[in-house]
């Protein structure tokens, strides 16, 4: 894979990061500009159901933080500290008042959170998406309305870890893991394994 375009450059360079240099903030514009642009990406029967909450103050950051998982395959690892937390969230609902099974639209979802990614990267942030949070605690601190079902939640920030993109090796394994130096890896499958045409 030679030549990479840009966008595939940004694509292989989109890791999901998972700490940041609290000194380098994302701010509120940032994050306000990558809504901007999700407005315009594809959405089913083109319903666009999504809403959007941009996180920054810091009792919101320590809330979030609080009640998010940081990649569980990881053994003994609790998520980045005090000093590496993300420095802002994005998170993504689906209106049940225009779409009433939400789980048909994670989907857009999924679309709108790899577009915000993407736009991060390209200013020279980045992020990880994150399913696993506690969505009671987090409606009830926000009270957030009954009608918007919390969906994904994105932490971002100015990323510090390199990490090291790898084919899966002979045992087939896909997860994650951090070698000695605390580098992160990540482990994907070859093309040869996942494209069907010989
Ligand atoms: C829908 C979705 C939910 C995810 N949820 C979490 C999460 O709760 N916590 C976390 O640390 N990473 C989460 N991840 C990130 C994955 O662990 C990550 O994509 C995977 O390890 C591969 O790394 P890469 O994104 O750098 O390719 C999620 C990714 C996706 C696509």
């Amino acid at each position: 894979m030679n030549n990479h375009g840009n966008l595939k450059k940004l694509v292989l360079k989109n890791r999901s990061y998972r700490e940041f240099d609290g000194s380098l903030p994302i701010s509120y514009e940032n994050l306000h500009g990558y809504i901007e642009s999700v407005r315009f990406t594809p959405s089913t029967v083109n319903l666009q159901p999504l809403k959007y909450y941009i996180a920054v103050r810091p009792e919101e950051l320590k809330l979030i933080r609080e009640n998010i998982k940081f990649a569980g395959l990881l053994p003994g690892y609790n998520g980045p500290d005090k000093e590496h937390n993300p420095t802002g969230y994005i998170i993504i609902f689906t209106d049940k008042d225009i779409a009433p099974k939400p789980e048909g639209f994670d989907k857009d979802v999924g679309i709108a959170a790899q577009t915000i990614l993407l736009e991060a990267v390209e200013e020279g942030f980045g992020g990880c998406m994150i399913g696993s949070f506690n969505e009671a605690e987090i409606r009830r601190y926000f009270n957030f309305p009954e009608n918007l079902s919390i969906r994904l939640i994105i932490a971002l920030g100015k990323p510090l870890t390199e990490i090291v993109l790898e084919d899966t090796g002979s045992d087939g394994s896909t997860a994650y893991y951090r070698d000695k130096n605390s580098v992160h890896h990540v482990p994907k499958r070859p093309l040869s394994e996942i494209l069907l045409n010989k």
